[in-house]
């Protein structure tokens, strides 16, 4: 039977590929945000109402280049031991587990949960020419590459996990390719999400909760990998926590059942909580997955979790994958880079087995 050789995470932000000395402009950037959600209640707040709230000690004790400069250089340092655990582990196969922003998914057909199946998924390097791009998010893009990749993906490991899936009770949806131009709309939807977003139609691969850890920390591998894509982020069929760290939890059971020899490692990215930082969500959700504490997991403050720090449910889904196996916290890094207290969790962790 196939066997878990391991997980691996980290969150994707453009702080982790963004050098310190160039953190503020990404914190100029969150003034237009719509997307900002007070730490303390989930309340949904501009930057300005925000700012005028904001504990004067996020401009005190983190917003300078010293300490910008540091807490990436902690991240990189991090990213780069992971990448190092990943090539020694040398996985056969990757479950990954992300989400999608504004990418493959649209509101004319919107899965909490699709498994891709197909034979290969093509990640296209960054537009930097892309109407509206920052500065900030222009140098982040960097990490994507300069590269398409052809990447593999397993039809058979996905048609199995599909079915395994479909028996557990698991209504999942399903791909096994991309249409050549993917565009559309999302909101607006109840509760945080009260605007629209649009995208032109255009060519589109693999999300970047799956290009980033390919870009990023694989480190040249090309393990053959079976793509979960989770709704987290989009009212109103986002996942709860319960259901993440079930799916994870069934995740397991069906690659167990596997009738090969296959190593397979799970993986996922994204997270911990942003557009605003919430220390105390990042510290309850390291602490569920630092201990394998599936009721902590399950019982995150449904009302914290709003806008992209839905991301962290990748991380619930891991630890639902990996039982009672303890991540190791490679590093946490509150990414405050505004006084308004904008900014993202960064977290980097490691599964052993
Ligand atoms: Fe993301």
């Amino acid at each position: 039977m196939a066997k878990i050789v391991g997980a691996f995470a980290s969150s994707h932000t453009p702080l982790m590929s963004l050098p310190g000395a160039d953190w503020g402009k990404r914190g100029v950037d969150d003034m237009r945000n719509r997307e900002l959600i007070r730490p303390s209640d989930g309340a949904h707040l501009s930057y300005e109402e925000l700012l005028a709230q904001a504990d004067p000690k996020i401009a005190s004790e983190h917003l300078h280049e010293d300490v910008f400069i540091s807490k990436f250089n902690n991240i990189q340092r991090s990213l780069d031991e992971l990448r190092d655990r990943f090539v020694q582990t040398n996985p056969d196969y990757v479950v990954a587990i992300g989400d999608d922003q504004d990418e493959l998914f649209f509101d004319d057909n919107y899965p909490t949960i699709s498994v891709y199946w197909g034979d290969s998924l093509t990640h296209y390097p960054r537009n930097l020419n892309r109407p509206g791009m920052t500065e900030a998010t222009r140098i982040a893009a960097s990490v994507y590459g300069t590269e398409i990749i052809e990447y593999p993906t397993d039809p058979k490991l996905g048609l199995h996990i599909i079915e395994q899936l479909m028996e557990r009770d698991f209504d999942v949806a399903h791909a096994r390719y991309l249409k050549p131009e993917i565009g559309g709309t999302i909101g607006p939807a109840t509760w945080y999400l009260d605007y629209q977003r649009s995208t032109v139609p255009r060519k589109q691969g693999m999300s970047h909760a799956f290009s980033f850890p390919v870009c990023r920390w694989f480190g040249g591998l090309r393990p053959k990998m079976v793509p979960i894509t989770i709704n987290t982020c989009y009212p109103p069929n986002w996942i709860s926590p319960r259901r993440a760290y079930a799916l994870g939890k069934a995740v397991r059971e069906a690659i167990l059942n596997w009738d090969t020899d296959a190593r397979v490692a799970i993986v996922a990215s994204g997270g911990l909580s942003h557009f605003t930082v919430d220390e105390e969500l990042d510290r309850m959700a390291i602490k569920g997955l630092e201990t394998a504490n599936g009721e902590i997991l399950t019982s995150l403050p449904r009302y914290k979790l709003q806008s992209a720090s839905t991301e962290t449910l990748n991380w619930v889904a891991v630890g639902g994958a990996m039982g009672d196996t303890k991540m190791e916290t490679l590093c946490y890094e509150p990414g405050y880079r505004s006084p308004a207290g904008t900014g993202c969790g960064c977290a980097v962790g490691h599964w052993a087995v």
